[in-house]
């Protein structure tokens, strides 16, 4: 049993979208949440950065004594997962293999979808996790850069955001699956509008309550759940524009989110 926090980190805003799913599911957990809004978007860059951005927050993390580490990022999951897992002296997990896990029990007769970043999508990692699990599955990867500036500039259901959702995605459903995993922190955000164009037959993953659900598994099986005793509390720390990430996230997060701490990573 441990009351210290669990670390959720995203480049940004999007891992909001995971860590309310972690908190709904384990009220008694409280939480460290760091967003690296000085550094965002995470999706097109190279692995070795992303690597080293990823390997800063969680030495910062352990530096502020959580208990586990949540990498809430696809892009820093697809990239970084095994060298955090070396390197870590706390359990640390992705959201690549809560999803992959999900996707492969939808139907395993017909092509598995994947859309994420260009990062991400390039990694393989979806495509590893899946034929792993699924060997000689077939898989239609997309990346899908624009979705991510879209729903940051909140147009959840715009015009805009429909129109490259048919221009990325028709291609996708007309290879006629049956599963799609929304392998990006945003994408949950949009994932009425995505389930439109895709259709009614494709079920859609989303990693944020995958993860969830492993996170609490991983907590019990290693004994480090919070106790029931109510007084878990959540900080959030960015690593710039505070006030941006206090409105938006909001939004993301579905409450209201008090107080935003600023840190200088990657610059000391
Ligand atoms: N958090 C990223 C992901 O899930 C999306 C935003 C970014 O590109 O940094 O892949």
């Amino acid at each position: 049993v441990s009351a210290a926090p669990i670390g959720v980190f995203d480049s940004g805003l999007g891992g909001l979208t995971v860590l309310h799913a972690i908190a709904r599911r384990l009220p008694a957990e409280s939480t460290l949440y760091f967003g690296d809004t000085a550094r965002v978007p995470y999706g097109p860059k190279s692995p070795d950065v992303v690597r080293r951005y990823s390997l800063e927050i969680m030495r910062w993390m352990v530096g502020q004594q959580v208990k586990a580490i949540v990498v809430a990022c696809n892009t820093s999951t697809a990239h970084a997962l095994d060298l955090l897992r070396q390197e870590s002296p706390v359990p640390v997990w992705g959201v690549i293999e809560p999803g992959a896990q999900a996707v492969v029990q939808v139907d395993p007769f017909h092509p598995i979808g994947v859309i994420g970043t260009a990062g991400t999508i390039r990694s393989g990692a979806y495509q590893r996790a899946i034929q792993a699990l699924l060997p000689g599955a077939e898989i239609v990867a997309k990346a899908c850069p624009l979705f991510v500036p879209l729903v940051e500039e909140g147009w959840f259901n715009h015009p805009a955001t429909r129109l490259v959702a048919e221009e990325y995605l028709t291609p996708v459903r007309a290879r006629n699956l049956r599963a799609l995993v929304l392998g990006c922190t945003h994408y949950p955000l949009i994932k009425p509008l995505i389930q439109e164009v895709m259709g009614e037959r494709v079920t859609l993953i989303d990693s944020a309550q995958e993860t969830a659900r492993a996170v609490a598994e991983g907590l019990s099986q290693s004994g480090l759940a919070a106790p029931p005793d109510g007084t878990a509390s959540h900080r959030f720390v960015v690593s710039d524009d505070p006030e941006r990430f206090r409105r938006v996230g909001t939004g993301f997060l579905g409450e209201r989110i008090e107080r935003v701490e600023v840190t200088a990573l990657g610059t000391g």
